[in-house]
């Protein structure tokens, strides 16, 4: 099957990543909120995007004007139906996606792909709700979209060799590089940044360094871009507190239990970047 139009659901700072990554790779590309400001919020973010990329000099004007035409938007599933491949980048909750997915299994043509973004939930369980199990997979985009290089192309026990070729057809096709994880919680990265990342909580927790030098220690010590905790305001503590728990619910290993700060700073609304407030202010 060639993919010609692609449908993402959900437009936040993923979503909109993937869509603009998509609508500039070629591809005809659709994108849905659940209501109006969250779509022109993301949709923003992609023009804003698109435009610093022009002041740069990595793209013209001309190729802008025709990404701009290559993305479309809107609140209706419905418009998805004639989509070839759709990626759900919407909140990491099984059941809405659950629902999502038995929506988007009676709407798309048969030959459809859908995809999963989770960076930690079962995508077997996703698939398991479709008549079209041999068609779903995960792929796993990271923080900045457009940027990072990588993808994880995480295969159910029913996805098809066929759906993975097609997938890092796909993948490559949008200048990333994919590899190829099974789905268990956190799959290749996750499942090794996140002890990473909850180990520097815990010793900021326990006193044993100050926030700046567990940073600038990584960064300047084992050439990281960031320090684990502008990274973690970078992810989005929300996200990063929800992979712990699922791959803590998983294995019931101690190293991914959420460090008592991290839920405390989440419960608080001190989810990092996109809140104003995380390990540091914004
Ligand atoms: N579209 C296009 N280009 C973009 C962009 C976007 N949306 N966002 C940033 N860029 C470009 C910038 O324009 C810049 O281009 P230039 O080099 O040509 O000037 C380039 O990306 C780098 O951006 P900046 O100059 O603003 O900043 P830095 O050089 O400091 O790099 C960074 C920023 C790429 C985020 C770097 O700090 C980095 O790699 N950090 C680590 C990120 C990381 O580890 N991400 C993975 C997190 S884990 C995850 O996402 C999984 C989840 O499940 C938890």
């Amino acid at each position: 099957m060639t993919i010609h139009k692609v449908g993402v659901i959900g437009a936040g700072l993923m979503g909109s990543g993937i869509a603009q990554t998509c609508a500039q790779s070629g591809y005809e590309t659709i994108v849905r909120e659940i209501n109006q400001p969250l779509l022109d919020k993301g949709i923003k973010r992609i023009h804003d995007a698109w435009d610093t990329m022009v002041s740069k000099g990595k793209l013209t004007s001309e190729q802008v004007a025709a990404n701009r035409a290559r993305l479309h938007e809107t609140l209706n599933l419905e418009d998805f139906a004639d989509c070839d491949l759709v990626i759900e980048v919407i909140l990491e909750n099984m059941e809405e996606k659950i629902r999502l997915f038995t929506a988007l299994d009676h709407l798309l043509k048969p030959g459809a792909f859908i995809l999963s973004n989770t960076s930690s939930l079962n995508v077997t369980q996703m698939g398991a709700v479709t008549k079209r199990a041999d068609k779903v997979c995960g792929l796993h985009f990271f923080n900045p979209a457009p940027v990072m290089k990588l993808v994880e192309i995480v295969k159910t026990i029913s996805t098809s060799e066929e759906t993975i070729a097609e997938i890092q057809q796909f993948a490559k096709s949008l200048g990333k590089t994919p590899v190829l994880a099974k789905d268990t919680a956190g799959f290749i990265v996750n499942f090794l940044l996140i002890p990473y990342l909850i180990a520097a909580i815990r010793m900021l927790e326990n006193g044993m360094a100050s926030r700046d030098d567990i940073d600038t220690a990584m960064k300047l010590g084992c050439g990281y871009p960031m320090g684990p905790f502008t990274l973690l305001d970078y992810v989005g503590l929300d996200t990063t507190l929800w992979a712990a728990e699922a791959i803590y619910e998983e294995y019931k290993d101690p190293l991914y239990a959420p460090p008592p700060l991290l839920r405390r700073m989440v419960l608080s609304g001190m989810t990092g970047r996109k809140s104003g407030r995380g390990f540091y202010e914004y």
